[in-house]
């Protein structure tokens, strides 16, 4: 797909997954579209992990909470942690995180699979239960679970405002023509 097809293509996806297993190479495949993210200062700190282990997905999805995602066939979690360099700013760990999630998104998209970003739902304990499935260090929060696999129906994306209303020519509000 070219980039402009992905980035037409991607949508937030809550349904039910094939069957399809996701392989050991595609998953690395996604987790290098996240983990080649820019990064504040190249701090890089967000860490991604790849789940293909059936018991740690069956136990995300649980925790989760949503039918839906216990039918991932694979799952990336990406956790991160304050990192900011003396004098440079704060942290940038969210928007880090940020660009690696919108990377992976675009990534699964790529082959012909299908997520959805899980953050607020899990800006909890949620996120703590994820964690220690996970082994995750006490300095980590998970910042993005996402359930991955092939998409067993076709849905419409929801429909963004026009672009007129947020995208400008040379200054604010003024119409790009
Ligand atoms: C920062 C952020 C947090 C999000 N958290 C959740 C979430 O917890 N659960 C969920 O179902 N979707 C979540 N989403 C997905 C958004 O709901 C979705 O991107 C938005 O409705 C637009 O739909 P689209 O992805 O199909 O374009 C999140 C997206 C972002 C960028």
């Amino acid at each position: 797909m070219s980039l402009k097809e992905l980035l037409k293509n991607r949508k937030s996806y809550r349904h039910n997954f094939t069957d399809r297993k996701i392989t050991k190479d595609e998953l690395q495949y996604l987790m290098e579209a996240a983990y080649l993210a820019p990064s504040g200062c190249n701090l890089q700190s967000s860490r991604v992990i790849g789940v293909l282990d059936q018991d740690k997905l069956d136990k995300l999805a649980e925790i989760f909470g949503f039918a839906w995602a216990k039918t991932a066939t694979a799952a990336i979690v990406i956790v991160t942690k304050p990192m900011a360099l003396e004098g440079k700013g704060p942290s940038r760990h969210k928007e880090d995180f940020g660009a690696a999630a919108q990377n992976l998104w675009l990534a699964i998209t790529d082959l012909g699979l299908a997520t959805t970003w899980i953050q607020g739902q899990i800006e909890n304990e949620k996120g703590e239960q994820m964690a220690e499935v996970l082994k995750v260090p006490g300095d980590y929060k998970v910042s993005g679970y996402f359930p991955i696999g092939e998409p067993s129906r076709e849905t419409v994306g929801p429909k963004k405002m026009p672009f007129e209303v947020r995208c400008f020519l040379d200054e604010f509000g003024a119409e790009f023509k």
